[in-house]
């Protein structure tokens, strides 16, 4: 058995990774996604402390949440939105697990509805993850978050069921739900197993009246950035 990973390394892990993102794809002059989450948040930073320094001029910044919006504007980063500047020339952002095909969960922040606007939006889609996050099979640690309106969200529960998983609302501390940023539920949803097939899963959620999004990214990402105790490993996702 290794040892655990002590704080201290996971964060040195989430940096790097973060930073080497920013220098190999962040360049002057480009709309660039903000994701959303501690890896991602390393990222923001980063860029700001580049404008500050004068190292990179002339960044759009497209908030993926209000949560990195805010965090955003306070470090000084110009910030626009998709109507203004509907082509994202790259977007970072973390996640929560990514399969050995370059596959994702994200969504444990509550940000996937908008995660997944902007990776639509943007050219290339740039993921900055710890090792932690490496699994063989998507589901296997992440619950797997579903974006519900609240009408009817119950309905969704035996639905999700169904096809195997243990469902919990994503609740407050308080106990009320946990609302999004667009106004809606999250639904988590956790197969113990694995996600057997998570494309059909996918496929499955989409035509459902009433589930928004979920936080299944196939064949979204075109990089994945690996933070690792030996340094950075990067992954070329072929689609
Ligand atoms: C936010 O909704 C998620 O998709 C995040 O990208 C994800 O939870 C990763 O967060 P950390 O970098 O904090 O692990």
């Amino acid at each position: 058995m290794s040892e655990p990973l002590t704080p201290a390394q996971i964060e040195g892990m989430k940096e790097q990774a973060a930073y080497y993102a920013v220098d190999r794809f962040v360049k002057n002059g480009m709309v660039v996604g903000l994701g959303t989450g501690s890896t991602a948040a390393y990222a923001v930073r980063e860029i700001a402390r580049r404008l500050k320094a004068r190292q990179l001029r002339h960044v759009v910044g497209i908030p993926t949440s209000r949560r990195t919006a805010q965090l955003a504007l306070e470090l000084g980063i110009p910030l626009g939105d998709l109507n203004s500047h509907p082509q994202v020339d790259v977007v970072l952002d973390g996640a929560d697990e990514v399969d050995p095909q370059g596959n994702l969960i994200k969504g444990l922040g509550g940000a996937l509805l908008w995660e997944k606007i902007v990776a639509t939006a943007a050219r290339q889609v740039v993921i900055l993850v710890d090792e932690r996050k490496r699994v063989d099979r998507l589901g296997q640690k992440a619950p797997l978050p579903v974006e519900v309106v609240p009408f009817g969200w119950r309905i969704h529960v035996p639905f999700l069921e169904e096809r195997g998983a243990q469902v919990q609302m994503r609740a407050q501390d308080d106990g009320e739900p946990f609302v999004t940023d667009g106004g809606h539920y999250i639904l988590d949803a956790a197969f113990p197993q694995g996600i057997p097939d998570p494309w059909r899963l996918a496929q499955a959620l989409q035509t459902r009246a009433g589930i928004v999004e979920h936080g299944l990214f196939l064949g979204i990402a075109d990089v994945i950035v690996f933070g690792t105790l030996q340094g950075v490993e990067v992954m070329h996702v072929s689609r």
